[in-house]
Protein backbone atom coordinates (compact mmCIF):
# COMPACT_ATOMS: atom_id res chain seq x y z
CA UNK A 1 0.00 0.00 0.00
CA UNK A 2 2.12 2.79 -1.14
CA UNK A 3 0.84 6.52 -0.53
CA UNK A 4 2.73 9.78 -0.35
CA UNK A 5 3.70 9.13 3.16
CA UNK A 6 5.49 5.74 1.99
CA UNK A 7 6.63 7.80 -0.71
CA UNK A 8 7.91 10.64 1.55
CA UNK A 9 9.74 8.73 4.19
CA UNK A 10 10.73 5.56 2.07
CA UNK A 11 8.76 3.57 4.70
CA UNK A 12 6.72 0.42 3.98
CA UNK A 13 3.43 0.90 5.25
CA UNK A 14 1.25 4.03 5.39
CA UNK A 15 1.00 3.77 9.43
CA UNK A 16 2.33 6.14 12.35
CA UNK A 17 2.18 5.48 15.90
CA UNK A 18 1.08 8.50 17.63
CA UNK A 19 3.86 10.17 20.06
CA UNK A 20 1.73 9.70 23.11
CA UNK A 21 3.36 11.40 26.10
CA UNK A 22 4.45 8.66 28.50
CA UNK A 23 3.26 5.90 26.53
CA UNK A 24 4.72 6.37 23.43
CA UNK A 25 8.84 5.46 24.34
CA UNK A 26 11.63 4.61 22.10
CA UNK A 27 10.75 1.12 22.49
CA UNK A 28 7.02 1.72 21.17
CA UNK A 29 9.06 4.21 18.32
CA UNK A 30 11.22 1.18 17.38
CA UNK A 31 9.10 -1.63 17.10
CA UNK A 32 6.84 0.42 14.96
CA UNK A 33 9.79 1.62 12.40
CA UNK A 34 11.25 -1.41 12.32
CA UNK A 35 7.85 -3.00 11.10
CA UNK A 36 7.96 -1.00 7.98
CA UNK A 37 5.60 1.57 9.61
CA UNK A 38 6.55 4.93 11.09
CA UNK A 39 6.87 5.28 14.83
CA UNK A 40 6.61 8.75 16.78
CA UNK A 41 8.15 9.57 20.18
CA UNK A 42 5.88 11.49 22.59
CA UNK A 43 8.72 14.06 22.90
CA UNK A 44 6.60 16.22 25.06
CA UNK A 45 7.42 14.58 27.89
CA UNK A 46 10.92 14.91 28.30
CA UNK A 47 13.00 17.78 29.39
CA UNK A 48 15.75 18.15 26.80
CA UNK A 49 18.70 16.23 27.80
CA UNK A 50 16.38 13.31 28.11
CA UNK A 51 14.88 13.63 24.73
CA UNK A 52 18.19 13.67 23.44
CA UNK A 53 19.11 10.66 24.88
CA UNK A 54 15.68 8.93 23.75
CA UNK A 55 15.91 10.02 20.33
CA UNK A 56 19.77 8.24 20.41
CA UNK A 57 18.06 5.49 21.75
CA UNK A 58 15.74 4.83 19.04
CA UNK A 59 18.93 5.44 17.02
CA UNK A 60 20.61 2.64 18.48
CA UNK A 61 17.26 0.44 18.06
CA UNK A 62 16.65 0.96 14.58
CA UNK A 63 18.01 2.90 11.42
CA UNK A 64 14.40 3.83 9.99
CA UNK A 65 12.66 6.99 9.81
CA UNK A 66 11.21 7.99 13.02
CA UNK A 67 9.20 11.27 14.35
CA UNK A 68 9.15 13.16 17.72
CA UNK A 69 5.70 15.13 18.84
CA UNK A 70 5.82 18.21 20.61
CA UNK A 71 3.82 20.84 21.37
CA UNK A 72 5.15 24.12 20.89
CA UNK A 73 2.46 26.89 20.74
CA UNK A 74 3.58 30.83 22.35
CA UNK A 75 2.14 29.86 26.16
CA UNK A 76 4.78 27.30 26.43
CA UNK A 77 8.11 28.71 24.17
CA UNK A 78 7.53 32.11 25.44
CA UNK A 79 9.22 32.27 28.81
CA UNK A 80 7.43 35.39 29.48
CA UNK A 81 3.82 34.37 28.62
CA UNK A 82 1.34 35.42 30.87
CA UNK A 83 0.33 31.78 31.10
CA UNK A 84 3.24 31.13 33.35
CA UNK A 85 2.36 33.62 36.29
CA UNK A 86 -0.35 30.72 37.87
CA UNK A 87 2.40 27.64 36.47
CA UNK A 88 4.73 29.41 39.16
CA UNK A 89 1.97 30.16 42.14
CA UNK A 90 0.40 26.52 42.05
CA UNK A 91 4.03 24.75 41.71
CA UNK A 92 4.80 26.69 45.00
CA UNK A 93 1.98 25.03 46.84
CA UNK A 94 2.94 21.01 45.74
CA UNK A 95 4.70 18.73 48.32
CA UNK A 96 8.17 17.28 47.22
CA UNK A 97 6.14 13.70 46.47
CA UNK A 98 3.95 15.75 44.35
CA UNK A 99 6.93 17.19 42.47
CA UNK A 100 8.48 14.13 41.79
CA UNK A 101 5.11 12.54 40.43
CA UNK A 102 5.22 15.46 38.06
CA UNK A 103 8.38 14.39 36.16
CA UNK A 104 5.90 13.09 32.86
CA UNK A 105 4.88 16.97 32.27
CA UNK A 106 7.90 19.26 33.99
CA UNK A 107 8.60 20.71 30.71
CA UNK A 108 5.13 22.01 30.09
CA UNK A 109 5.57 23.51 34.09
CA UNK A 110 8.83 24.25 33.42
CA UNK A 111 9.53 27.80 31.60
CA UNK A 112 12.33 27.61 28.59
CA UNK A 113 12.15 23.70 28.76
CA UNK A 114 10.23 23.51 25.52
CA UNK A 115 12.47 26.41 23.85
CA UNK A 116 15.06 23.86 24.83
CA UNK A 117 13.29 20.93 23.66
CA UNK A 118 12.88 22.46 20.50
CA UNK A 119 16.93 22.84 20.34
CA UNK A 120 17.46 19.33 20.54
CA UNK A 121 14.87 18.40 17.48
CA UNK A 122 16.38 20.81 15.14
CA UNK A 123 19.90 19.34 16.43
CA UNK A 124 19.20 15.99 15.95
CA UNK A 125 16.91 15.71 13.16
CA UNK A 126 14.25 13.26 13.31
CA UNK A 127 12.59 12.55 9.63
CA UNK A 128 8.99 14.19 10.79
CA UNK A 129 8.08 16.55 13.99
CA UNK A 130 4.73 16.60 14.63
CA UNK A 131 2.87 19.60 15.88
CA UNK A 132 -0.55 19.36 18.05
CA UNK A 133 -2.04 23.06 18.71
CA UNK A 134 -0.16 25.64 16.66
CA UNK A 135 2.14 25.52 14.11
CA UNK A 136 4.41 28.76 14.36
CA UNK A 137 6.01 29.50 11.25
CA UNK A 138 9.43 30.03 12.67
CA UNK A 139 9.43 26.58 13.85
CA UNK A 140 8.35 25.61 10.34
CA UNK A 141 11.33 27.33 8.47
CA UNK A 142 13.96 26.29 10.95
CA UNK A 143 12.92 22.55 9.92
CA UNK A 144 12.27 22.76 6.61
CA UNK A 145 16.19 24.42 6.60
CA UNK A 146 17.08 20.63 8.13
CA UNK A 147 14.79 18.56 6.30
CA UNK A 148 12.83 17.92 9.17
CA UNK A 149 9.20 17.43 7.92
CA UNK A 150 6.71 19.03 9.45
CA UNK A 151 2.94 17.63 10.49
CA UNK A 152 0.38 18.94 11.81
CA UNK A 153 -2.14 17.32 14.36
CA UNK A 154 -5.64 19.07 13.90
CA UNK A 155 -9.41 18.68 14.79
CA UNK A 156 -11.27 21.16 12.44
CA UNK A 157 -10.86 22.48 9.22
CA UNK A 158 -9.70 25.75 10.69
CA UNK A 159 -7.32 24.72 12.29
CA UNK A 160 -6.50 22.45 9.19
CA UNK A 161 -6.24 25.40 6.80
CA UNK A 162 -3.93 27.61 9.15
CA UNK A 163 -1.46 24.64 9.35
CA UNK A 164 -1.49 24.53 5.59
CA UNK A 165 -0.53 28.53 5.29
CA UNK A 166 1.82 28.03 8.07
CA UNK A 167 3.45 25.41 5.67
CA UNK A 168 2.81 22.13 7.34
CA UNK A 169 3.54 18.88 4.91
CA UNK A 170 1.01 16.78 5.77
CA UNK A 171 -2.05 17.03 8.00
CA UNK A 172 -3.60 14.74 10.72
CA UNK A 173 -7.22 15.15 11.00
CA UNK A 174 -8.01 13.71 14.27
CA UNK A 175 -11.58 13.30 14.71
CA UNK A 176 -13.18 13.45 18.37
CA UNK A 177 -13.73 9.85 18.52
CA UNK A 178 -9.45 9.52 19.69
CA UNK A 179 -8.11 9.19 22.97
CA UNK A 180 -5.88 12.18 24.67
CA UNK A 181 -6.75 15.92 23.39
CA UNK A 182 -9.48 15.65 20.95
CA UNK A 183 -12.10 18.56 19.01
CA UNK A 184 -15.96 17.68 18.20
CA UNK A 185 -15.99 16.54 15.20
CA UNK A 186 -16.28 12.60 14.09
CA UNK A 187 -13.29 11.35 11.77
CA UNK A 188 -15.84 9.99 9.13
CA UNK A 189 -17.17 14.18 8.61
CA UNK A 190 -13.61 15.84 9.53
CA UNK A 191 -11.37 13.92 7.56
CA UNK A 192 -12.79 14.28 4.36
CA UNK A 193 -13.63 17.85 4.99
CA UNK A 194 -10.02 18.19 5.56
CA UNK A 195 -9.04 16.51 2.58
CA UNK A 196 -11.41 18.64 0.15
CA UNK A 197 -10.00 21.70 2.25
CA UNK A 198 -5.95 21.76 2.02
CA UNK A 199 -3.95 20.76 -1.09
CA UNK A 200 -0.98 19.06 1.24
CA UNK A 201 -1.70 14.63 1.89
CA UNK A 202 -3.65 13.93 4.84
CA UNK A 203 -3.77 10.99 7.42
CA UNK A 204 -6.72 10.19 9.23
CA UNK A 205 -6.82 9.93 13.21
CA UNK A 206 -9.39 9.10 15.62
CA UNK A 207 -10.96 5.68 16.24
CA UNK A 208 -8.28 3.27 13.86
CA UNK A 209 -7.32 0.65 15.34
CA UNK A 210 -7.85 -2.42 12.90
CA UNK A 211 -7.66 -3.00 8.86
CA UNK A 212 -11.26 -1.77 7.74
CA UNK A 213 -10.49 1.48 9.65
CA UNK A 214 -7.29 2.02 7.81
CA UNK A 215 -9.31 0.70 4.47
CA UNK A 216 -11.72 3.37 5.12
CA UNK A 217 -9.89 5.84 6.04
CA UNK A 218 -8.30 5.56 2.34
CA UNK A 219 -11.54 5.76 0.94
CA UNK A 220 -12.35 8.62 2.65
CA UNK A 221 -8.88 10.34 0.89
CA UNK A 222 -6.52 9.49 3.91
CA UNK A 223 -2.59 9.00 2.91
CA UNK A 224 -2.43 7.06 6.01
CA UNK A 225 -3.41 6.56 9.93
CA UNK A 226 -2.13 8.06 12.87
CA UNK A 227 -2.91 5.74 15.54
CA UNK A 228 -2.86 5.79 19.56
CA UNK A 229 -5.22 3.81 21.29
CA UNK A 230 -4.47 0.62 19.26
CA UNK A 231 -0.74 1.10 20.26
CA UNK A 232 -1.78 1.90 24.12
CA UNK A 233 -2.08 -1.75 24.15
CA UNK A 234 0.85 -3.31 22.49
CA UNK A 235 3.80 -5.11 24.55
CA UNK A 236 6.00 -1.99 23.89
CA UNK A 237 3.73 1.01 24.95
CA UNK A 238 4.48 2.25 28.41
CA UNK A 239 2.11 1.69 30.76
CA UNK A 240 0.77 -0.37 33.62
CA UNK A 241 -0.57 -3.48 33.08
CA UNK A 242 -4.17 -2.82 34.60
CA UNK A 243 -4.76 0.05 32.08
CA UNK A 244 -4.18 -1.85 29.16
CA UNK A 245 -6.54 -4.75 30.52
CA UNK A 246 -8.44 -2.03 31.11
CA UNK A 247 -8.71 -1.19 27.33
CA UNK A 248 -9.73 -4.29 25.92
CA UNK A 249 -12.44 -4.97 28.77
CA UNK A 250 -13.82 -1.48 28.35
CA UNK A 251 -16.26 -0.25 25.67
CA UNK A 252 -16.64 2.81 24.46
CA UNK A 253 -19.21 4.52 26.65
CA UNK A 254 -16.33 4.25 29.03
CA UNK A 255 -14.30 6.87 27.94
CA UNK A 256 -15.46 10.68 28.58
CA UNK A 257 -14.09 14.16 27.22
CA UNK A 258 -12.51 15.98 30.02
CA UNK A 259 -10.33 19.11 30.99
CA UNK A 260 -9.82 18.14 34.00
CA UNK A 261 -6.24 17.09 33.29
CA UNK A 262 -4.56 19.88 31.26
CA UNK A 263 -7.40 22.38 31.22
CA UNK A 264 -8.21 21.10 27.26
CA UNK A 265 -10.49 18.82 26.16
CA UNK A 266 -9.31 15.43 26.27
CA UNK A 267 -10.71 11.87 25.68
CA UNK A 268 -10.15 9.74 29.10
CA UNK A 269 -11.42 6.56 30.40
CA UNK A 270 -14.16 7.32 32.94
CA UNK A 271 -13.49 6.93 36.69
CA UNK A 272 -13.90 8.21 40.04
CA UNK A 273 -11.50 10.98 39.25
CA UNK A 274 -12.91 12.54 35.99
CA UNK A 275 -16.09 12.33 38.03
CA UNK A 276 -15.08 14.20 40.90
CA UNK A 277 -13.90 17.16 38.51
CA UNK A 278 -16.91 16.88 36.54
CA UNK A 279 -18.58 18.97 39.81
CA UNK A 280 -15.60 21.02 39.71
CA UNK A 281 -15.58 22.24 36.07
CA UNK A 282 -15.10 25.94 37.71
CA UNK A 283 -12.14 25.35 39.66
CA UNK A 284 -10.39 24.04 36.12
CA UNK A 285 -7.52 26.09 35.29
CA UNK A 286 -6.47 27.06 31.84
CA UNK A 287 -3.82 25.17 29.85
CA UNK A 288 -1.04 24.21 31.12
CA UNK A 289 -1.44 25.53 34.86
CA UNK A 290 -3.93 22.59 35.01
CA UNK A 291 -1.12 20.38 34.75
CA UNK A 292 0.22 21.56 37.87
CA UNK A 293 -3.28 20.61 39.37
CA UNK A 294 -3.25 17.17 37.56
CA UNK A 295 -0.07 16.02 36.00
CA UNK A 296 0.45 13.86 39.28
CA UNK A 297 -2.49 11.88 37.87
CA UNK A 298 -0.71 10.72 34.67
CA UNK A 299 1.35 8.22 37.14
CA UNK A 300 -1.20 7.37 38.99
CA UNK A 301 -2.52 5.80 35.92
CA UNK A 302 0.22 4.40 33.83
CA UNK A 303 2.76 4.03 36.83
CA UNK A 304 1.08 2.60 40.09
CA UNK A 305 -2.17 1.49 37.63
CA UNK A 306 -4.75 3.31 39.61
CA UNK A 307 -8.13 2.29 37.71
CA UNK A 308 -10.24 4.92 39.79
CA UNK A 309 -7.56 7.59 40.47
CA UNK A 310 -5.35 7.75 37.74
CA UNK A 311 -5.48 9.66 34.53
CA UNK A 312 -5.74 7.51 31.60
CA UNK A 313 -6.38 8.45 28.03
CA UNK A 314 -8.53 6.50 25.43
CA UNK A 315 -10.30 6.40 22.30
CA UNK A 316 -13.46 5.57 21.79
CA UNK A 317 -12.11 2.84 19.80
CA UNK A 318 -11.33 0.43 22.76
CA UNK A 319 -14.60 -1.32 21.73
CA UNK A 320 -12.67 -2.95 18.83
CA UNK A 321 -9.04 -4.16 20.70
CA UNK A 322 -9.28 -7.33 21.83
CA UNK A 323 -5.99 -8.35 22.75
CA UNK A 324 -2.75 -6.89 24.15
CA UNK A 325 0.21 -8.08 20.88
CA UNK A 326 3.66 -6.45 19.71
CA UNK A 327 3.19 -3.17 18.01
CA UNK A 328 4.97 -5.16 15.20
CA UNK A 329 2.04 -7.03 14.76
CA UNK A 330 -0.33 -4.78 15.02
CA UNK A 331 1.26 -3.11 12.00
CA UNK A 332 1.56 -6.21 9.91
CA UNK A 333 -1.87 -7.51 10.96
CA UNK A 334 -3.63 -3.71 10.55
CA UNK A 335 -2.15 -3.54 6.58
CA UNK A 336 -2.76 -7.37 5.63
CA UNK A 337 -6.08 -6.60 6.66
CA UNK A 338 -6.92 -3.21 4.78
CA UNK A 339 -4.96 -4.78 1.53
CA UNK A 340 -7.50 -7.17 1.80
CA UNK A 341 -10.19 -5.58 2.25
CA UNK A 342 -9.67 -2.79 -0.67
CA UNK A 343 -8.85 -5.96 -3.09
CA UNK A 344 -12.51 -8.04 -2.19
CA UNK A 345 -14.38 -4.50 -2.59
CA UNK A 346 -13.06 -3.63 -5.66
CA UNK A 347 -13.16 -6.74 -7.21
CA UNK A 348 -17.07 -6.72 -6.44
CA UNK A 349 -17.39 -3.87 -8.47
C1 LIG B 1 -2.49 7.86 25.95
C2 LIG B 1 -2.53 8.94 24.92
C3 LIG B 1 -1.63 9.99 25.01
C4 LIG B 1 -1.62 10.97 24.02
N1 LIG B 1 -0.67 11.93 24.10
C5 LIG B 1 -0.57 12.82 23.09
C6 LIG B 1 0.50 13.76 23.07
O1 LIG B 1 1.34 13.79 23.95
N2 LIG B 1 0.57 14.61 22.03
C7 LIG B 1 -0.35 14.57 21.01
O2 LIG B 1 -0.22 15.35 20.08
N3 LIG B 1 -1.37 13.70 21.00
C8 LIG B 1 -1.48 12.82 22.01
N4 LIG B 1 -2.50 11.91 21.98
C9 LIG B 1 -3.44 11.87 20.82
C10 LIG B 1 -2.81 11.03 19.72
O3 LIG B 1 -1.74 11.72 19.14
C11 LIG B 1 -3.77 10.62 18.59
O4 LIG B 1 -4.14 11.74 17.85
C12 LIG B 1 -4.99 9.85 19.02
O5 LIG B 1 -4.64 8.85 19.93
C13 LIG B 1 -5.68 9.24 17.79
O6 LIG B 1 -6.88 8.63 18.11
P1 LIG B 1 -6.99 7.07 18.59
O7 LIG B 1 -6.58 7.10 20.01
O8 LIG B 1 -8.40 6.73 18.38
O9 LIG B 1 -6.04 6.27 17.74
C14 LIG B 1 -2.56 10.93 22.96
C15 LIG B 1 -3.48 9.89 22.90
C16 LIG B 1 -3.48 8.89 23.86
C17 LIG B 1 -4.47 7.77 23.73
Amino acid sequence: MKTTLTHRFGIEHPIMSAGMARVAQAPLVVAVSEAGGMGCLGGVSYLADALRDEIRTIRAGTAKPFAVNLLVPPSLVDEGAASWEPVRRLWQLLSPEDREKLRGVEPLLTPGAVARQVEVILDERPAAVVLTFDVPEWFVTACNERDIAVIALVGSVGRAKQAEIAGAEFIVAQGTEGGGHTGHISTMVLLPSVVDTVSVPVLAAGGIVDGRGLAAARCLGAHGAWMGTRFIASEEGYGHRAYKDRLIAASSKDTTLSRAYTGKPLRTLQNDWTREWQTRENEIHPFPAQYAVAGTRVETGYQDGDLQQGMMPAGQAIELLHQIQPAGDIVRTIVADADRILRSVSSSL
